[in-house]
């Protein structure tokens, strides 16, 4: 069943910045602008997608899902990946730019480096909208389709409480954070939605973290890559763990938890692994979960998120106005926001998509989806 959270924002909360309804009508002149007419034949229209990273699983499917989706429909796309590198993703987009797209679908390398270049965009009349990350310090993006990235911490908060018993159980238990990388406003989000409900626990001497990180900052991982997680915990294990077990790893996403299990693999030998949280639904993560080497992961549909994103740079590209209403036709559940999403200059008009637990037992969810498939064996999930 869909959701409609139409929600109002609090003008205490706005202070100098652009009140989202003001902001909207904005987007529509410029959208309308930039597309004559709903009867333009869309052929004749690209859409310029930025993807920040080919190395890191799920951005190939993002990538691989949207050109399908936007051709399918009957777009050109242009799309590039970004290696990471946020001054070769400003390339990419200013290339773009020049190109003359008719819309720009990102997802930032980092959030904060993209504003001068989306100024250009903005003086070309080509509508931005921020693809999972959100794009902070311009106004020139005009939506934000994404999961509910607080939801996505919340559940592996959630997931770790329910498992331990931790509201009645009088034991202690150590755990350590391991956030995604500082310049992905996601990351943020996702520890903080964690942080908020472990915190009692961490106050009242339920969970213990020997390393004493307990901020953001101080737990990111750069790139979000495997190998940053990995030395990241190996240090952390060889300083605080020496003569004790590390019992939870509240890992914001897939790539860093595939970096923390072979950490503990080649720190504590692989023979008892922490309960372990990640996000994505990635192979090798899936395969860890049928192992026990890892307890979950936060499944986000990509399929979804980008047909969605599909549906939302359509109507922006017929001259509409996309709003609250828009989630009635959307075929994935969907909730509209404009009040949790401040990217510095104004609340973003959000789309947010409905995240999912996913543990050993509920791999057949995954099949159902029609992204993944059993092996030949029934084991282990492939890539369908
Ligand atoms: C995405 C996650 C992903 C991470 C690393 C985040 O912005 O929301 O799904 O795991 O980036 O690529």
């Amino acid at each position: 069943m869909k959701k409609l959270f139409a929600a109002a924002v609090s003008l205490a909360m706005l202070g100098s910045l652009t009140a989202c309804g003001a902001d909207s009508s904005s987007s529509s002149e410029k959208s309308s602008e930039n597309s004559s007419s709903s009867s333009v034949y869309i052929g004749d229209k690209t859409i310029g997608i930025s993807m920040p990273a080919s190395e890191l699983e799920r951005w190939n499917r993002d990538g691989e899902y949207l050109k399908n989706q936007f051709e399918s429909a009957g777009y050109k796309v242009e799309l590039t990946y970004s290696n990471n590198d946020p001054a070769q993703q400003n390339l990419d987009v200013n290339g773009m730019i020049k190109n003359e797209v008719d819309l720009l679908l990102i997802a930032a390398v980092d959030a904060n480096s993209l504003s001068n270049t989306l100024e250009s965009a903005k003086e070309s009349n080509i509508p931005v909208v921020a693809y999972d990350r959100l794009i902070m310090g311009t106004d020139a993006v005009t939506y934000y389709i994404s999961f509910d990235n607080y939801a996505v911490g919340r559940l592996q908060a959630e997931f770790v409480k329910n498992m331990l018993s931790l509201d009645t159980n009088p034991a202690t238990y150590n755990i350590e954070f391991v956030a995604g990388d500082a310049g992905d406003n996601n990351a943020k989000c996702f520890f903080d939605g964690a942080y908020e409900v472990l915190k009692p626990l961490i106050t009242s001497g339920t969970l213990n973290v020997a390393s004493g990180k307990t901020e953001f900052d101080q737990v990111a991982t750069k790139g979000w890559t495997s190998e940053n997680a990995e030395k990241n915990m190996t240090e952390t294990l060889n300083t605080f763990y020496a003569d004790a077990d590390l019992d939870i790893a509240l890992c914001a996403n897939d790539s860093t938890a595939l970096g923390v299990t072979r950490a503990i693999e080649a720190v504590k030998g692989g023979s008892k692994f922490p309960l372990t949280t990640g996000q994505d639904g990635d192979i090798e993560n899936l395969k860890n979960i049928v192992d026990g080497k890892q307890a979950m992961t936060v499944y986000k549909n990509v399929n979804d998120e980008s047909s969605v994103a599909v549906d939302v740079c359509k109507a922006i590209l017929s001259g509409n106005t996309p709003a609250a209403s828009l989630v009635e036709s959307l075929s994935a559940e969907v909730n509209y926001d404009t009040s949790s999403y401040n990217n510095g200059k104004k609340y973003v008009q959000s789309y947010l998509l409905v995240p999912t637990v996913i543990t050993k037992s509920e791999l057949q969810f995954l099949v159902d989806t029609g992204n993944y498939k059993w092996d030949s064996d029934k084991k282990y999930l492939e890539k369908s």
